[in-house]
């Protein structure tokens, strides 16, 4: 294991995502801005997160709320300008934050010139950047690929004025861009330099293992249809010699500048052939524990796998919350139990990503027909952070989206801030732990064989510095026993922490443990 001057930021970092539309709103217009993200950086400093992800402010016709990039060098004037962000970095650097942005390589919006101009003969200068296939003689779509977001859909569109069918893995109002042209690559390659010549920290890659596709397009499996082909792209010859040269471009700047793929493949071993060995991503999300039930067997056997399939590839993440899933607070249907899940998160070994709004413990709003704007169905987890108490939450004027469950009655950051028992407090106690033990930070882990039913735990060592993990994801209490004597660092309950463990666990509960 590197020593704690020689390991890489973003292995030891506890990583923040900032929906930019839901966070804050500093001009007013009931959509969130880089400026109100700036304002609103003692939260986090105060919460003790190492880096802030930013889903995208790029310009955009927000056909996927900024998924849909018109362009990939300028802030959409929704989010303010790009010295709004100049500013943001230097504030978040000022005070040890790390920034990570977004990056949407798979495709373009296509309102972006380059797409406007594909599309407009088939000799355009750009028709090539784009994936386009001759009709067939019947009709049909080229493939049987099933598009996101749809019921079933082709992932392709005719486009009538050039009589070809071109390829889009998520909107129409999403062409894939064509990775296998030389041009594309290198566009989307100074893309990356734009933003790390103005000092981001790294990029979380949209769709990452979408941008090598089979050369033949060849139809999904029958019995696959119709989950989407962007849940099943996996082409590894073609896609990984691109993430080789995207890891070489990120490791010529100074300062661990890292790439964090998302890959969305719901396959764990598939997932782990992304990092190839020290050559591809730094990081990858694996999104199997997010969708994992309330249950330790379950959790367990996620666990196992990561450090069978993963952590020989590279360092693992963990996720239970973002905006294109219902969060967890929501899914594991209680407080208690979101208490206990960011144990999980924060606790095993790998990089934390957290969602803004879980340590406030939001759950999603229940958002009406009237007011539903997202293709995807995925509205309620963006719902607005509340700030302040009733009315306005901080925000002025009615916010894009309906307000979280319970913001009227005490669900806000300023009143779980005053209330040493909430759950915001419990993040901050967890994060300060963690920080505190390299053991915690990038320490060894081995999961505990001898526990009852209902409980997970594992241990985490790094030189002489120990601790466990504990959770009981079991509806009644349950008994631990470990070697040795342990004092409880932090509970999930926020009971007995500084004295003798005594073995004991609540129900839906977790504890980190330190010898004692
Ligand atoms: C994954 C993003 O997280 C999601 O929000 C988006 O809709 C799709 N990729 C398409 O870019």
């Amino acid at each position: 294991m590197p020593s704690d001057d020689d390991r890489p930021w973003w292995q030891g970092a506890v990583v923040y995502q900032i929906y930019p539309r839901s966070f804050a709103d500093a001009d007013g217009d009931g959509v969130g801005d880089l400026e109100g993200i700036r304002s609103r950086l003692d939260h986090l400093s105060w919460l003790g997160v190492d880096a802030i992800w930013l889903s995208p402010f790029f310009r955009s016709p927000m056909a996927d709320f900024g998924y849909d990039v018109s362009d990939y060098c300028d802030v959409d004037p929704l989010f303010g300008t790009l010295e709004d962000f100049d500013r943001l970095v230097a504030d978040c650097h000022d005070r040890g934050i790390k920034v990570v942005i977004d990056w949407v390589p798979n495709h373009s919006s296509d309102q972006h010139p380059w797409f406007q101009d594909a599309r407009s003969s088939r000799d355009a200068a750009h028709r090539d950047w784009y994936v386009w296939r001759e009709p067939t003689p019947d009709g049909a779509p080229p493939n049987n690929w099933v598009a996101a977001f749809s019921e079933a859909e082709p992932a392709w569109t005719l486009d009538e004025a050039t009589g070809q069918w071109y390829l889009h893995l998520f909107l129409p109002d999403q062409p894939d861009l064509n990775w296998d042209h030389p041009e594309v690559e290198a566009a989307m390659h100074d893309v990356l330099r734009f933003w790390l010549d103005r000092g981001v920290d790294g990029f979380r890659a949209d769709v990452l293992h979408a941008i090598g596709k089979d050369p033949d397009l060849p139809d999904d499996a029958e019995e696959l249809i119709p989950i989407p082909h962007s849940g099943l792209n996996h082409v590894p010859e073609v896609t990984l010699p691109r993430l080789r040269r995207i890891r070489e471009l990120l490791d010529s700047y100074d300062g661990d500048r890292m790439v964090v793929g998302e890959v969305y493949l719901l396959d764990t071993a598939l997932v782990a052939q992304y990092y190839d060995d020290g050559r591809g991503i730094h990081l990858s999300f694996n999104f199997p524990p997010l969708y994992a039930p309330w249950d330790a067997g379950v959790w367990r056997h996620r666990v196992d796998e990561v450090e069978r399939l993963i952590t020989p590839a590279g360092w693992p993440t963990w996720v239970l919350s973002n905006h294109d899933n219902i969060r967890h607070r929501s899914r594991y249907t209680s407080e208690e139990r979101a208490r206990a899940a960011v144990f999980l998160t924060v606790g095993l070994q790998g990089t934390p990503f957290l969602y803004a709004g879980e340590e406030l413990g939001l759950e999603d709003a229940v958002v009406p027909p009237e007011r539903v704007v997202d293709p995807g169905g995925r509205d309620g987890c963006r719902a607005p952070i509340p700030w302040t108490p009733a009315p306005d939450h901080g925000w002025g004027p009615e916010p894009w989206l309906p307000w979280p469950p319970h913001a009227d009655a005490g669900r806000d950051a300023e009143t779980l801030r005053a209330d040493e028992g909430s759950i915001l407090h419990l993040y901050r106690r967890l994060l300060a732990a963690r920080r505190a033990s390299p053991a915690m930070v990038a320490g060894g882990q081995r999961v505990l064989d001898d526990t009852p039913d209902g409980v997970l735990a594992w241990e985490r060592t790094a030189g002489d510095d120990r601790r466990v993990v504990a959770v009981c994801f079991a509806a009644a209490p349950a008994e631990l026993a470990l070697a040795g004597d342990w004092v409880v660092e932090v509970t999930s309950t926020g009971a007995g922490e500084g004295e003798p463990f005594t073995g004991s666990l609540d129900p839906d509960s977790a504890v980190v443990l330190r010898p004692a």
